[in-house]
This record gives C-alpha cells, sequence and structure tokens, in this order.
C-alpha cells in the first residue's frame, strides 16, 4: 500500500521522471508535488535542478557517485542503466580502440584517485577525442570546482534525458 502522500499522480510523477537523475529517484520524489500537472520541459528541468542544488552535500557526492565511469567494463558487459547506456554510445565509447579504452581506464582511476567520485560529462554531444581532451584539462582542476562541475553536468545529462523524453 501506498503511504497516504504517495498519490497516484506522485507515483506517476517517479515512475515517469524517476530515471532522469541517474540511481537518483528520490528527486523526482521529492518533487512530484510541484511537477504535478506541469508538461514544460524547461519548467521541469529547473525545478529538479533546484531540488538537487538544495540537497545536502552529502546526498550530492551520493548523486555523482550514482554515475558509472565512461568507457568502464560495465558498459562492454552491457549492465548500464539504458540512459547511460544510449548517451555511452551516441558518443562512440561502445567503439573505443584497444588504445582508447586503455586511456580511459587511466584516467577513471587517477580521476578517483584524486577527487573520490567518477568523472562525469554530458557527452551526447561530443567525440571520444572530445571526451579524453576534457578529461585530461578537469583533471588539473581543484576538488571544489571539479565537484560543481560534476552537478552542472548532471544537470546538462538530465536536461537532455528530459528533452530526450518529449521526442
Ligand atoms: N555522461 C552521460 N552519461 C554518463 C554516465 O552514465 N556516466 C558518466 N560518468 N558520465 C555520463
Amino acid at each position: 500500500m501506498p503511504a497516504p502522500s504517495e498519490t497516484a499522480s506522485a507515483i506517476e510523477i517517479v515512475a515517469r521522471f524517476g530515471g532522469i537523475y541517474e540511481h537518483s529517484s528520490w528527486v523526482a520524489k521529492q518533487t512530484a508535488s510541484q511537477l504535478a500537472g506541469l508538461d514544460d520541459i524547461e519548467t521541469i528541468a529547473n525545478i529538479m535542478a533546484d531540488c538537487v542544488d538544495n540537497a545536502s552535500n552529502e546526498r550530492q557526492l551520493a548523486l555523482i557517485r550514482a554515475h558509472p565511469d565512461l568507457a568502464c567494463k560495465a558498459q562492454v558487459a552491457g549492465v548500464l542503466t539504458e540512459n547511460s547506456s544510449d548517451e555511452q554510445s551516441s558518443a562512440g565509447l561502445d567503439h573505443c580502440s584497444a588504445d582508447e579504452y586503455e586511456k580511459f581506464q587511466i584516467l577513471n582511476n587517477k580521476y578517483h584517485e584524486k577527487f573520490g567520485f567518477p568523472f562525469v560529462m554530458a557527452v551526447r554531444h561530443s567525440s571520444r577525442a572530445e571526451i579524453l581532451a576534457a578529461f585530461e584539462n578537469r583533471l588539473g582542476n581543484d576538488h571544489e570546482i571539479e565537484f560543481e562541475t560534476a552537478l552542472s553536468e548532471i544537470h546538462n545529462i538530465a536536461r537532455l534525458r528530459l528533452r530526450a523524453m518529449g521526442d
């Protein structure tokens, strides 16, 4: 039985928007009452982004950590979410050469070691070479900048996922 506060429409909203933030349906749950009846994608994106921006640091960190590494073993094994798999494939990350794949693994490890979370980038409109260049570049950032950049990229990913739902 749903809790009294979980109306039919809240349940539908979570079913519809629960995957907009990777493995983080709490964003859709917390914003369900604000999203009810809305169909403008940009308004929905802003409400969900505000929820994340106002969340605790721990929750934000967990959200960043909910993202799989780019060009990782999970992708090869086919165990990513449908959204993540589509995004990575659209950037050609499922077709890395052996050399590129190795570069991604080295960068993923270095990045985790330095920041303690995965490198997140909205990759849908980027090439493998552009992603690798951004990766190298962002490794030079300090922790605070990179934390903010990861959240900003996550909002970009969310916006692209919402727009794709409207197509
Ligand atoms: N950019 C778009 N999708 C993803 C993802 O699943 N993981 C990471 N790290 N970045 C992404």
